[in-house]
C-alpha cells in the first residue's frame, strides 16, 4: 500500500449486527471498506446509511462461493450467529463457517491481506473450568443441535491456523462472547434481544431453565473496539483471544434489570432449558488486557439503556407502518 493510501478493507457479514457496527467504525477511520454478504439474516437497513459514501461499497455474495478481489485486510464475519438462525439451516452454517473460511483464506493468501476470524466462546462447548482461559480445549458435544455451529467455528480455527503453519498467513483469531447492543434482530432468540423486546410490549418474559445460569455482556461498541486493535496488533499476536465482557450475571438478574429499566409490567415465564446450553460463560480476558491494552469500558446498564432506546425506536417506527 502506498503512503497516503486507503486502506481497502473487506468485512464478510457486514450487513449483520456486528458487520455494520465495524463497517461504520472502519469508515470513520477513512477505510475503503467492502462489504460482502449473503442477507441470510444481515439487513440493508444495518448498512442503508453508508450507502451514498464514495469509500463504502456492497457486494451480494455468499462466501461458500470463492471470491476474488484486492484487499488489504479481511475481517470474516459471515456466520448467522443466533441458535435460531443457525439451526434452521444447518448445513448452510457449517458451510458458511467452513468453506467460508477456506475462500476467505485463499483470498488473504492471494493477496497477502491480514485475516481475523470471528469466532466464538461457543468453541468451549459447555466448559466444565471457569472462567473460560484461550487455552481450554472445551468441551463440545459434535453430534448435537448446535454442532453445526459449534464445530464449523471449531474448524474453521483448525483451518486459520494450518493456513497461518503452511502457509505463514497473517491471522487473527478473536473468541467472541456474547455481544449485544442497537442492530441486533429483535425476533432472533438471543437473550438480550429477547428481553427486551419482550418488556417493551409488556409480554412475559421467557426464562429457559431456573434463570441461575450466567452469562457475560459485552456491549457492541467495547467489542469493535476490541476487534481493530488486534487487527492492528503485531503480525505474530495469532490469537485465539478471547472478547467479552467479565462481568457475570444471572438470567434472572438480567431479566429483572430490564424489566427495571424499561418500566414494564411483564411477567416471567419459566421453559425448559434447550439441550446443549451451557450453565455458566465468561471469559478469561487477561491475554486481551495484557497485549492489546484493551477492556470493556461500557457498563451494563449503559449499554441496555442504548440498546432499549434503540428497539424502542424500532418498533415504534414498526407500529406506525402498520406492520
Ligand atoms: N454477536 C455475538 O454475540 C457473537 C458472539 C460470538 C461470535 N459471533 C460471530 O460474529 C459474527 C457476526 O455475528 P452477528 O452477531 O453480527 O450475527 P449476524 O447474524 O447479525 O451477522 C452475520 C452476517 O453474516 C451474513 N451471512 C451469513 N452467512 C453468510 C454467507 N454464507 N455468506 C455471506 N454472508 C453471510 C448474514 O446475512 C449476516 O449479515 C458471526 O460469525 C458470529 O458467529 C458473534
Amino acid at each position: 500500500m502506498k503512503p497516503g493510501q486507503r486502506k481497502k478493507v473487506l468485512v464478510t457479514g457486514g450487513a449483520g449486527f456486528l458487520g455494520s457496527h465495524l463497517c461504520e467504525r472502519l469508515l470513520a477511520a477513512g477505510d475503503y471498506v467492502l462489504c460482502v454478504d449473503n442477507f441470510y439474516t444481515g439487513s440493508k437497513a444495518n448498512i442503508a446509511r453508508f450507502l451514498g459514501n464514495p469509500h463504502f461499497e456492497l457486494l451480494r455474495h455468499d462466501v461458500v462461493s470463492p471470491l476474488f478481489v484486492e484487499v488489504d485486510e479481511i475481517y470474516n464475519l459471515a456466520c448467522p450467529a443466533s441458535p435460531i438462525h443457525y439451526q434452521f439451516d444447518p448445513v448452510q452454517t457449517t458451510k458458511s463457517s467452513v468453506i467460508g473460511a477456506i475462500n476467505m483464506l485463499d483470498l488473504a493468501k492471494r493477496t497477502d491481506a491480514r485475516i481475523f476470524q470471528a469466532s466464538t466462546s461457543e468453541v468451549y462447548g459447555d466448559p466444565d473450568i471457569h472462567p473460560q482461559g484461550e487455552d481450554y480445549w472445551g468441551r463440545v458435544n459434535p453430534v448435537g443441535i448446535r454442532s453445526c455451529y459449534d464445530e464449523g467455528k471449531r474448524c474453521a480455527e483448525t483451518l486459520f491456523f494450518d493456513y497461518r503453519r503452511q502457509y505463514n498467513l497473517k491471522i487473527k483469531v478473536a473468541r467472541i462472547f456474547n455481544t449485544y447492543g442497537p442492530r441486533m434482530l429483535p425476533n432472533d432468540g438471543r437473550v438480550v434481544s429477547n428481553f427486551v423486546v419482550q418488556a417493551l410490549k409488556g409480554d412475559p418474559i421467557t426464562i429457559y431453565g431456573s434463570g441461575n445460569q450466567s452469562r457475560s455482556f459485552c456491549y457492541v461498541d467495547d467489542l469493535i473496539n476490541a476487534a481493530v486493535k488486534f487487527m492492528e496488533s503485531g503480525d505474530e499476536l495469532t490469537g485465539p483471544v478471547n472478547l467479552g465482557n467479565p462481568a457475570e450475571i444471572s438470567i434472572l438478574d438480567l431479566a429483572q434489570r430490564i424489566i427495571e429499566l424499561t418500566g414494564s409490567k411483564s411477567p416471567l415465564v419459566f421453559k425448559p432449558l434447550p439441550s446443549d446450553d451451557p450453565t455458566q460463560r465468561c471469559p478469561d480476558i487477561d491475554l486481551a488486557r495484557r497485549e492489546l491494552g484493551w477492556e470493556p469500558q461500557t457498563t451494563l446498564e449503559q449499554g441496555l439503556v442504548r440498546t432499549i432506546a434503540y428497539f424502542d425506536e424500532l418498533m415504534g417506527r414498526a407500529r406506525v407502518s402498520g406492520l
